[in-house]
């Protein structure tokens, strides 16, 4: 390979958009554009890297015209909320397919950053506030992608866990704890899946850029973990030709640093630092390695006929996925409504009659046949031109009508309280919709719901005794109301068949299983962080914001704060009632812990139960170390044996770079939801360090 081969592989240009309208030449014609081009080494076989978005299908921010469209999958917090890994392998797998039949070898994937700030804009694109969870439901990820010989990122390494100034933004965090929490995400996910890229993150972390962050590239990522892939930078996150030198291997979306940072750092000042010495000959070949090492690791080199896509099929998957992770928070006896009612129902507001909400940003997909309809949003800064509330088919209301038809069912807007109400009182039963657009580059101000729905939603639960609120949101919402109204149903961001999945979660033709895969605070008081810095300044204005709260991320901080959530991580109602019984625990190198879940109730449903460290030898703290997710007949029980990854149970002794679980009596807790712990046990560890 001739140096300039090696170097047209650390550069990735993006296809045109509306913030670069004009088709960059490095993309050779004919060539179906996207996220990234970097072109191959025809000579040797090298293949050209073209990666998508797709963390929620494949994405086409209009660079190709006569693409069809996507299968749009419901959000990545609706997998988080299934605790299902194999619908987070099948999705990964879907989106390979359909990456590939387009010609993309690759997939911007598996984002797996930790949910600490409920205003985070782009929650919706994670799992969870969970290491443990995030990872292996990342994992899964990009083993389904992988596995159709296309690469998967897992990204953005690390701590982009709020879109303010994200580009200026320093998130600064103990680096133990950081070990603890999101590094030990991104420590499990890559051991379970072998990504071939991890995509950095816009961020500072501690005062480095995450891009050329060398403790965290080199020495961590690298180092200790004895990552083989490639680090990419994200789309204009390349600030520096140094970074090279800490540990990043690829500039991605080359322009947008041209435009950000007036340089495209990997282009002409990387290869002057080579030719006077300063990137050594070793770096440059180890960059090049790496990206090699993937592709041929995940065969794009050897790719047989395109694999057969079946829409229906995979709409099939997105409907699963959205069944499975729509949350049923409160429901005083009111849910689920008979399939033969005929009773006059009102549906209300949230678009419900045209489709569902998805949310904004680099994530955002194109269905089959369109959007359902785009209604234009806009705000500050580069993101602010896609931000729009797009609507996915189907529609709820179209879906209710479907499954009740001896119903009576009217739609209103829920423009205005008043007129709201006015359907409310003359119906039986009121199902109100909450929406809220959220997406990359912005983060909420607060927890309430826009447009004055809150408003709405107390006029018709004040008119009618009888009402169910329906949230569709990627982040908890703050409920005023919540005390007037009879059931609450958090349908998240359900992609394509949400509206249907809402319909049988409502009607019962489902059980509900989801279970929340973050914590829903009362209010933003109870949160690490109830002020947000940077909030509300100008776009480029440099912030710091302090993760203090350090590993106790979520239901970790609700416990040791001994703070009431408004709902906690790991709740969700179903439609029969589940047992656990006989908690038997055993130590040794870690806690391996028994127990059986009986489906005591009238349905077939699904269990999660959860599996927490409670106590670890006198140091109170809460990990969740274990869960699974059951299905079961009524009356059947089923004995399930949990494992705890030794890491969840330790320390990260950042002297010695080692984890380190400190003899003495650990408590363990088995329960329905974080707080909802009805089984305990406890075992003896002897001290122990390990792993790195
Ligand atoms: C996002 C990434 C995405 C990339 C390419 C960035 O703005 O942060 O998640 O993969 O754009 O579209």
């Amino acid at each position: 390979m001739t140096d300039d081969e090696r170097f047209s592989l650390l550069v990735s240009v993006m296809g045109a958009n509306s913030v670069l309208p004009v088709r960059d030449p490095r993309i050779p014609p004919g060539v179906g554009m996207s996220a990234g081009y970097t072109p191959g080494v025809p000579r040797l076989g090298v293949p050209a890297l073209r990666s998508t978005d797709g963390s929620l299908g494949i994405t086409n921010p209009g660079y190709r015209p006569t693409d069809k469209g996507a299968t749009a999958l419901p959000a990545s917090i609706v997998v988080g909320a299934s605790f299902n890994p194999v619908l987070a392998r099948e999705s990964g797998a879907l989106l390979g397919r359909e990456a590939r039949i387009r010609g993309f070898n690759m997939v911007l994937g598996g984002g797996i950053n930790l949910q600490r700030d409920p205003r985070n804009g782009r929650n919706f694109e994670y799992y969870s506030e969970d290491p443990l969870l995030s990872a292996v439901l990342g994992a899964e990820a990009v083993n389904g992608t992988q596995g159709e010989a296309v690469i998967s990122t897992l990204k953005h390494y690390s701590l982009n866990c709020n879109e303010t100034n994200r580009h200026w933004l320093d998130a600064i965090i103990d680096p133990a704890a950081h070990r603890e929490s999101d590094l030990l995400a991104f420590q499990i996910a890559i051991e379970r899946s072998q990504p071939g890229s991890i995509m950095t993150a816009y961020n500072k972390v501690n005062g480095e850029y995450a891009s050329g962050n060398s403790l965290l590239l080199n020495d961590i990522l690298k180092g200790a973990w004895g990552y083989k892939g490639w680090a990419m930078s994200d789309w204009g996150a390349t600030v520096s030709w140094d970074f090279a030198l800490s540990g990043l291997d690829q500039e991605s979306g080359a322009q947008i640093d041209d435009i950000l940072w007036k340089a495209e750092p990997f282009t002409g000042p990387l290869r002057e630092a080579y030719a006077n010495g300063k990137l050594p000959r070793e770096r440059l070949s180890d960059m090049v390695r790496r990206i090699l090492a993937s592709s041929y690791t995940i065969g794009i080199d050897r790719w047989g006929p395109a694999p057969k896509v079946d829409m229906a099929k995979h709409n099939d998957l997105a409907l699963e996925v959205a069944r499975q992770g729509i949350v049923v928070l409160k429901n005083d006896g009111l849910l689920p409504l008979p399939a033969d009612t005929n009773a006059k129902i009102a549906v209300i507001g949230g678009h419900a009659q045209e489709g569902v909400p998805t949310g904004t940003g680099s994530s955002a997909v194109v269905p089959e046949g369109g959007y359902a309809a785009v209604v234009k949003i806009g705000g500050p800064g580069p993101m602010g031109i896609g931000r729009n509330l797009f609507l996915l088919p189907t529609s709820p209301f179209a879906e209710l009508k479907k499954l009740l038809p001896n119903a009576r069912i009217y739609f209103d807007p829920g423009q205005s309280p008043a007129e709201a109400a006015l359907l409310a009182l003359r119906s039986d039963v009121v199902i109100v919709f909450g929406i809220r657009v959220e997406g990359e580059g912005f983060d909420l101000p607060d927890l309430s719901l826009p447009w004055g729905q809150d408003a709405v939603i107390s006029a018709v639960a004040a008119a009618n005794s009888k009402t169910i609120v329906v949230l569709e949101t990627g982040n908890p919402v703050r409920m005023p109301w919540h005390d007037k109204v009879r059931a609450v149903v958090q349908a998240w961001y359900p992609g394509q068949a949400g509206g249907q999945a809402i319909a049988e979660t409502l009607t019962g033709s489902l059980n509900p299983s989801g279970r929340l895969p973050l914590t829903f605070p009362a209010g933003l008081a109870q949160t690490p962080r109830p002020r947000l810095s940077g909030l509300g300044t100008p776009w480029g204005t440099p912030t710091t914001i302090r993760y203090n709260e350090g590993a106790e991320v979520g239901y970790r901080w609700f416990a040791k704060e001994r703070a009431k959530p408004l709902y906690a991580f790991g709740h969700g109602l179903s439609y029969t009632h589940f047992v656990h019984e006989n908690l038997a625990v055993r130590g040794g190198e870690t806690v391996t812990a028994t127990f059986t879940v009986t489906n005591s109730g009238a349905r077939e449903g699904a269990d999660v139960p959860q599996l927490y460290l409670i106590d670890a030898a006198g140091d109170k703290r809460m990990r969740l170390i274990g869960f699974d997710r059951v299905v079961l007949k009524p009356g059947e029980s089923k004995r399930v044996t949990l494992s705890a990854d030794p890491r969840l149970l330790a320390r990260f002794d950042e002297k010695v770079g080692r984890w380190r679980i400190v003899a003495g009596r650990y408590r363990v807790a088995l329960g329905m939801s974080a707080e909802d712990l009805r089984l305990h046990a406890e075992v003896a560890l002897a001290t122990r360090v390990f792993g790195t």
